[in-house]
């Protein structure tokens, strides 16, 4: 018989099945306790809930281990193409050659945005953030597709939505880039790869061409890897519930944009730099910034350190801090920044309350060092987030509407007013 859990309400005991996963993890199953106990449960931040079954990532915060579709992510960064990741996220399984290269095709052949939507990029204001611009244009792509409104269409219809976003986004984000440096935009040219055309989109000029280097395309192939999923996370699970009211899959993955730019998400490679240059400016006091991190009267947070899943160390950041070494070494750049984040982490790992709460570096802590080395500019890290996280999002997406599952829609506890009458304003 499979087991089961026993709780206990009053007089009465009820039989609660549990879910075993593929890696042993175990969930106790409530779909059913409201309608037989009239109890619901309550988890603010959702730190103990688990919202789906999924397929696509597995990852253990205890032992730091992270995995695509059952291959470790430290595999996939080392030998894999980022569109070979995303095809692998998306459909299941690793392509073979025909399978990619036909992959590869349709996302090069879409890669162009409309020439009317280029004029909105005009329209922005050059201080625009390229995040709130790559949630517009995103949502925007779903009124030149019409037909893309119904998610529910065939699976071909869908697979070309899928195609579009992994296509146009790197075009929008070198846009948004260009839009604030008052720039022409620059077409793409489907005779680069998936990173070379981006990178060629954001540093050509009308005047001069872009040479791919390869140690800036394999770095950045590597970090948008590292970003492809991270299972039920914040913009991930934004997606799947703004999916599931049957919005479409651009609506859905604008919305995923939208929650990843917060600085306790994704936004937070922006704030990891920021807040180096601010401790460098301020005179380098280490143990000034670490005690305003400690002080719970202070609002000031160590960026880039502790992860709502990992307490031990996130195998991203192991990755990331080798790669910044080396493309940092190879580019031959120094960076007062990268001194400091070093000595940083150093003291913080070192401090009984980072230690006591299992803070470590996450992602973000290094990954912004390598996008500065590569010439992209500190506004646009989170963008640079959002066009690795665009293939996990949709694969999240996929599974939600391949599941059926039903509308997220949680219940509460309400804490307000009991009834009253309405006063009259001359009244109150
Ligand atoms: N600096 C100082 N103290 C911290 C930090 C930090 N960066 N992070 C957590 N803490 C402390 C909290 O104050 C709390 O202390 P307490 O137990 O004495 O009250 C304890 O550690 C637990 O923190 P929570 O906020 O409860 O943990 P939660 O899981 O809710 O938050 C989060 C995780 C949001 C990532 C948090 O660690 C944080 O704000 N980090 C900085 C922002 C950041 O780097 N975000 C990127 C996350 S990775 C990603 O999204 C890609």
């Amino acid at each position: 018989m499979s087991e089961t859990v026993k709780l206990t309400i009053g007089e009465k005991t009820y039989e609660l099945p549990v879910i075993e996963g593929s890696e042993n993890e175990k969930a106790i199953d409530i779909t059913k306790l409201r309608a037989e106990s009239g109890y619901i449960t309550i988890d603010t931040g959702f730190k103990n809930t688990g919202s789906t079954k999924s397929a696509v990532t597995f990852l253990d915060g205890e032992k730091g281990i992270l995995r695509y579709r059952g291959y470790p992510i430290e595999q996939l960064a080392e030998k894999a193409e980022f569109l070979e990741v995303s095809y692998l996220l998306i459909y299941g399984h690793l392509p073979t050659k025909t399978e990619y290269q036909e992959f590869k095709e349709n996302i090069t052949t879409h890669t162009l945005v409309h020439e009317d939507m280029r004029m909105f990029f005009e329209a922005y204001p050059a201080k625009a953030h390229p995040m709130g611009i790559m949630a517009a244009s995103l949502c925007t792509l779903s009124t030149f597709y019409p037909e893309s409104l119904d998610p529910n269409r065939s699976d071909e219809a869908v697979d070309l939505t899928i195609h579009r976003l992994l296509a146009k986004i790197p075009t929008l984000a070198a846009w948004s880039y260009k839009n604030a440096m008052r720039h022409p935009v620059i077409y793409p040219k489907n005779h680069f790869d998936y990173c070379e055309n981006f990178l060629h989109m954001m540093f050509a000029m009308p005047t001069c061409e872009y040479s791919p280097d390869p140690i800036i395309t394999n770095a950045l192939n590597k970090l948008l890897i590292l970003h492809a999923d991270h299972e039920q996370n914040c913009s991930a699970s934004t997606v799947r519930v703004v999916g599931s009211s049957q919005a479409n899959l651009y609506a859905s993955i604008s919305a995923g944009v939208s929650a990843l730019w917060g600085p306790l998400h994704g936004g937070a490679n922006q704030a990891v730099i920021e807040m180096l240059e601010t401790i460098i400016n301020d005179g380098g006091d280490l143990e000034k910034w670490i005690n305003k991190a400690k002080d719970k009267e202070d609002s000031f947070r160590l960026m880039g350190f502790g992860h709502r899943v990992y307490k031990n160390f996130d195998p991203r950041a192991k990755i990331i801090k080798k790669a910044a070494d080396d493309v940092l070494g190879k580019l031959g750049v120094v960076d007062p920044v990268l001194d400091i984040a070093k000595k940083l982490e150093e003291v913080a790992l070192n401090d009984e309350y980072f230690q006591s709460r299992g803070l470590y570096p996450n992602v973000d802590f290094y990954s912004g060092i390598i996008y500065r080395a590569l010439g992209i500019p500190t506004e646009m890290f989170t963008v640079m987030f959002a066009l690795g996280r665009l293939p996990g999002w949709i694969a999240q997406w996929k599974e939600m509407m391949h599941d059926k599952q039903p509308i997220s829609r949680p219940r509460q506890i309400y804490t307000g007013e009991t009834e009253r009458d309405f006063v009259d304003i001359d009244k109150r």
